[in-house]
């Protein structure tokens, strides 16, 4: 089953953001989604509580029962599984990696970020799945520091996602009160990112975009 890892070594990466916005398309597609919750900051299961349709559900598991917690979301029909982590958490970050069919790893352009992607990248080595950067918060008009970016990630072996979500108000807005980008701005850039990057995804997952019958 389509199972999305979020994995980033830095703190504010934007990893929880992103999980959420994923996993909400997954629904809005048509899917059973379910976001696997690692973090024991419990960031996405604070905001699956607030939100009132409590979809997509957001399930708490400590690292060592992911596989159990994936395989028990699986038989309890979820379609699409996107797993949240930590920050400087090794043993989460590997079981997500180890579970997943696709790694995303969002990151800021900035210097320091770029330097923690190193410890991201160390992780990727070993694990021989997809994994893709997801360049995270891009300031307007900074073309030039994404490529810079996009260069030293690539130099340590990671593969760059052709998409990027730019800084933009509707993403810390939307989450603070259980909501999405979409939700609270549908015709916003943020919420167009979003679109964009859940349909690459799902062709990186090799499902459909919408959820049909035929994907049963
Ligand atoms: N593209 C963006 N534009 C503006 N704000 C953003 C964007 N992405 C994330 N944020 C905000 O940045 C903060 C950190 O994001 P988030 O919680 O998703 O990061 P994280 O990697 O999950 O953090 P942690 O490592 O603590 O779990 C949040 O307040 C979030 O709303
Ligand atoms: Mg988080």
């Amino acid at each position: 089953m389509p199972t999305i890892a979020i994995v980033s070594q830095k703190g504010g990466s934007g990893k929880t953001t992103l999980a959420l916005h994923l996993a909400t398309s997954a629904v809005y597609a048509g899917y059973r989604a379910s976001i696997i919750d690692t973090d024991p900051q419990a960031t996405a299961a604070a905001w699956g509580d607030w939100r009132g349709d409590f979809l997509p559900e957001v399930i708490t598991c400590p690292p060592v029962r992911l596989f159990s917690t994936v395989d028990r979301a699986r038989r309890g029909g979820a379609q699409v599984i996107v797993i949240d982590t930590p920050p400087h958490g090794d043993t989460a970050s590997r079981e997500a990696v180890r579970v997943a069919d696709l790694v995303l790893v969002p990151t800021k352009a900035r210097a320091f970020d770029l330097h923690a992607l190193e410890a991201t990248a160390g992780l990727m080595a070993y694990a021989s799945k997809p994994a893709h950067v997801v360049f995270n918060a891009v300031p307007a008009r900074a073309s030039r520091m994404l490529e810079e970016a996009a260069k030293s990630a690539q130099a340590l072996g990671l593969s760059v996602c052709p998409l990027h979500f730019g800084e933009r108000a509707a993403f810390h807005r939307s989450s603070a009160s259980g909501e999405v980008a979409i939700e609270i701005e549908p015709e916003g850039k943020a919420a167009g990112e979003v679109g964009a990057l859940w349909a690459w995804a799902s062709t990186q997952l090799g499902i459909s975009e919408k959820y049909s019958n035929s994907d049963a």
